[in-house]
């Protein structure tokens, strides 16, 4: 069916396009915009922007860019017509349809033939289930028995596939669909060299239809009631061109809401344990359907929150496997805790048995967070076997340092050392240890994955990027690793530091601080004599001194066209994240961003600060080297005074800034 202008016109003046992208992310108000992790590509810091004024969307970091419809289509996957009904179904706009036949429809594409064919098979398992009388004393019973009432059967749109051959086969035939069609929707299955068209996948089964997060049908999961050893106790839709596997969760659709409003999500194995705890009230839960969880389905949760709870059944086999596994959700900066059942039950037992109070009392006393709950499992595995016990810190370190929070995972050094009854300091230069040897094997891309590219997304989105690990991967306040992690640290500080710098230049050299001073002007007079470290920008330092000695203040545009295409990529870079670089980046490698063109003398001044405070720093480093080479007495009273000169620097530079920042 083709939808008429009319109604097309009236969907796109009715649809918000907060409202509408709100429905799949989680928007944080920020000023006249809102923000949040953008859904089209993995990042942890937003750089993903709405407009409710333009009624656009745009992340700086993949460039995803449109509309409100634009966004539904990309989202989901889905054709333009689609769109257009889900939004119209969302407004509750009527829908005034152009006579085009079904068959036409299907025709479009085969992804949107794909949701109506589940579609239809979504409300024919439905009716069998309702309006069969084999539906009602077999299927309905035993939902009964399982304790699903009649609302919630509806909400999780549960069916039933009486027990013969083809009966969804025919019905699907008789009102025009193609076998084709059917069985690339895996519902028919056609064995080869066969004259007939095929049999039914599901037969004889509840079914459990399973949505995707915009809640169209995307395939089927199907329980056997019959005690039959021979058969699979449930049969689930192939994988096809809407259903993958790996990336989504039963009841998203069901759960989103619950989910970022209590800014929680729990994690479960089964289908029926989603559907038994949304009964008992508990709607935030989801379920990986027995596969071992996948870093999209992880994704897909960090849509909506960063915190989840899984909720395991399995003996400590399963939980040690599961536990491998699980690294993958620190790295994505999730916060994951565990929760165990009894042994025999799983949460849709263990509900029903204690009720929803008592259930979520246990949930709450029975949560450990995950490195806790691994060190804990491990330990008693391990017992005292000495080399176990060695093999038991390497796993635990190996997960703490996937943590990209610096703060988290100080807590989780400290936590654990006493744990394991170790010293927290070896802990930690383990934990570098092993970093180092990650960040040294040698990477695919070369500088294209300079931070400087990524600016709007913030520094912990480039955790092994070519330019170093950020900063606070070294992090120690202890002094009994220095050496493991003084010289990177400094170095990328260093690094964001000059970019800072040279990113003023690039942006703002132009402008007048004062009639007749440019901030060009300035800032090249206050650093004579530093050299930057980086190549690049080193290179574009120099490319201002020279030109500024001929009298020419290089501008925006200049860079904009530069000829290597490095630094037009640098220049665009900045300029879309002119206004967009998050507190958090700038807090944490202490450069004072303009956000505005007033401040820049302010801000020109404090980098200058920042920049001659880490130079002076990395002098100090040297000395502490030298003093550690140094053979003779005099040699190391010489250290000693350069050393205690800077020092005076430094402090004097410290305070200045703290007057400025004030
Ligand atoms: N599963 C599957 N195929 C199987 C067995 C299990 O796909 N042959 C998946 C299903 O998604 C199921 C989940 O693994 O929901 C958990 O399996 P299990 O604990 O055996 O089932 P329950 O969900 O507890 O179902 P029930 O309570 O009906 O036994
Ligand atoms: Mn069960």
């Amino acid at each position: 069916m083709r939808i008429n202008p009319e109604t097309v016109d009236r969907i796109k003046q009715t649809a918000d396009i907060v409202e509408v992208v709100g429905d799949f992310v989680s928007l944080k108000k920020k000023g006249a915009n809102y923000s949040a992790c953008c859904p089209f590509h993995n990042e942890k810091s937003p750089s993903f922007n709405v407009n409710p004024v333009r009624q656009i969307f745009k992340c700086f970091g993949c460039g995803a860019a449109g509309d409100a419809i634009k966004f539904v289509m990309d989202i989901d996957g889905v054709g333009y017509g689609e769109a257009l009904r889900y939004l119209a179904n969302k407004y509750q706009i009527e829908i005034q349809e152009e006579e085009v036949t079904d068959e036409e429809a299907l025709r479009q594409n085969t992804r949107d033939s794909l949701y109506i064919i589940l579609n239809f098979a979504k409300n024919f398992y439905q009716q069998q289930l309702h309006e069969t009388d084999e539906g009602q004393s077999v299927g309905i019973s035993y939902f009964r028995e399982r304790g699903f009432t009649s609302d919630i059967q509806k909400k999780f749109e549960l069916g039933y596939s009486t027990d013969t051959w083809d009966a969804l086969t025919k019905e699907a035939l008789q009102k025009g669909y193609t076998a084709d069609i059917l069985s690339k929707a895996g519902l028919l299955i056609h064995k080869e060299g066969s004259q007939t068209a095929g049999y039914d996948r599901f037969r004889g089964r509840v079914i459990f239809p399973i949505h995707n997060v915009a809640g169209k049908v995307i395939a089927f999961g199907a329980r056997i009631l019959k005690t039959d050893k021979s058969q699979p106790k449930y049969l689930n839709s192939p994988e096809t061109e809407v259903y993958h596997k790996s990336d989504i969760l039963y009841g998203i659709y069901q759960a989103k809401n619950a989910i970022r409003q209590l800014e929680a999500c729990y994690l479960v194995e089964g289908y029926t344990d989603v559907v038994s705890l949304h009964q008992a009230g508990i709607e935030n839960v989801v379920a990986s359907s027995g596969t071992s969880l996948t870093t999209e389905q992880i994704r897909l949760i960090g849509r909506f929150t960063p915190n989840i709870t899984i909720l395991y059944d399995g003996d400590m086999a399963g939980i040690k496997a599961a536990l491998r596994g699980l690294d993958l959700v620190l790295e994505e900066g999730l916060n994951v805790s565990i929760v165990l059942f009894p042994d025999g039950e799983d949460p849709d037992s263990y509900v029903r048995r204690v009720g929803a109070e008592a259930f979520k009392e246990y949930l709450k006393k029975a949560s450990r967070d995950f490195i806790t709950f691994k060190t804990e499992t491990l330990l008693q595995d391990a017992g005292n076997d000495p080399f176990r016990l060695a093999a038991v810190i390497g796993e635990v370190v190996n997960s703490i340092i996937k943590i990209p929070d610096a703060i988290k995972r100080q807590v989780f050094f400290h936590r654990t050392s006493e744990m394991m009854k170790v010293d927290e300091q070896m802990l930690i230069s383990e934990g570098n240890k092993l970093l180092r040897k990650l960040h040294t094997q040698p990477k695919p891309q070369e500088r294209g994955n300079r931070p400087g590219n990524f600016a709007p997304q913030g520094p912990q989105d480039i955790p092994f990027s070519d330019d170093g690990p950020p900063p606070d991967f070294f992090e120690s306040e202890s002094p009994a690793a220095p050496e493991e992690t003084d010289e990177q640290t400094q170095r990328t500080k260093l690094y964001y530091q000059e970019e800072a710098f040279i990113r003023l230049l690039v942006l703002y050299g132009a402008n007048e601080l004062e009639p007749t001073i440019s901030v060009c002007a300035y800032v090249l007079g206050e650093i004579q004599g530093i050299d930057f470290k980086d190549p690049v920008f080193h290179h574009l330092l120099t490319l201002f001194r020279e030109n500024f000695g001929r009298q020419i203040v290089l501008q925006t545009d200049y860079f904009q066209n530069h000829h290597e295409s490095e630094i037009r990529d640098l220049t665009i870079s900045w300029l879309t994240s002119k206004y967009e670089l998050s507190s958090l980046w700038t807090e944490k490698f202490e450069i004072y961003v303009p956000s505005e063109i007033d401040v820049l003398d302010k801000s020109s001044f404090i980098n200058i600060l920042r920049l001659k405070k880490a130079f002076i720093e990395e002098k100090m480093k040297i000395c502490m080297e030298d003093l550690k080479k140094a053979t003779t007495e005099e040699d190391e009273n010489a250290i000693m005074n350069e050393y205690i000169f800077y020092k005076g620097i430094s402090m004097a530079a410290a305070k200045e800034l703290g007057s400025v920042i004030g």
